[in-house]
């Protein structure tokens, strides 16, 4: 026999339970060689409920019907992805009443901050709950000619570098589930 206390304590759990498991993430992302992606699929890793994962390169991506929505793109040339830059012109008055968290993937640790500002809408940026620079990578085998002849000239870099940061997708899901992000 369970007391009104049990019962009261089951049914909490059961609510919490369910309001996870309810809770519904969007991540977006567009980049070029895979260090966006593989940020992507971190968070992923790391947040509860239900997780949808879209490429914008590939896919198209609605966040009606999500709590939460997490924006993310890799710097070229000073400039982030279209697709990125474009799902948040697109979506713009709905993001801003969704819990969002946007991440960068760039190289020029000296710039994270310009290129944060150029590469997302200033209202998106203030709005969001959380806005990381997650780091880079280089994957030289991916990258053809040019590129590797623009890396090795503007970051002195002739191999592969990956320089992911854990911490701040951590600091993210923190940020965007508190508790609930799974450790
Ligand atoms: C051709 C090229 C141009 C780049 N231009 C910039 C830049 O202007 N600023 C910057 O901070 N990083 C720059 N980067 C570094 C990328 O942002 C970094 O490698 C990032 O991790 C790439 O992610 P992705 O593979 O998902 O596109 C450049 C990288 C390449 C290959």
């Amino acid at each position: 026999m369970f007391s009104r206390g049990n019962n009261v304590t089951i049914n909490i759990r059961l609510l919490l339970y369910f309001g996870v498991k309810a809770m519904k993430t969007l991540i977006v992302y567009a980049g070029r060689h895979g260090c966006t992606q593989k940020c992507a699929e971190m968070l992923a890793a790391r947040a509860p409920g239900g997780i949808t994962l879209a490429n914008l390169q590939k896919c198209q991506a609605d966040p009606s019907g999500y709590d939460t929505v997490i924006i993310g793109g890799s710097i070229r040339m000073g400039k982030i992805q279209k697709e990125t830059a474009a799902f948040c012109r697109a979506y713009h008055s709905q993001l801003l009443e969704k819990k969002v968290g946007l991440f960068l993937c760039c190289a020029n640790t000296n710039a994270v901050e310009s290129q944060l500002q150029a590469a997302f809408p200033a209202e998106l940026l203030a709005a969001a709950r959380a806005v990381e620079h997650l780091g880079y990578a280089y994957y030289f085998q991916k990258m053809n000619f040019l590129e590797r002849a623009v890396v090795k000239k503007i970051a002195g870099v002739s191999r592969t570098v990956e320089n992911i940061s854990q911490a701040g997708v951590d600091r993210l899901c923190a940020a965007l589930y508190g508790e609930q992000s799974a450790g």
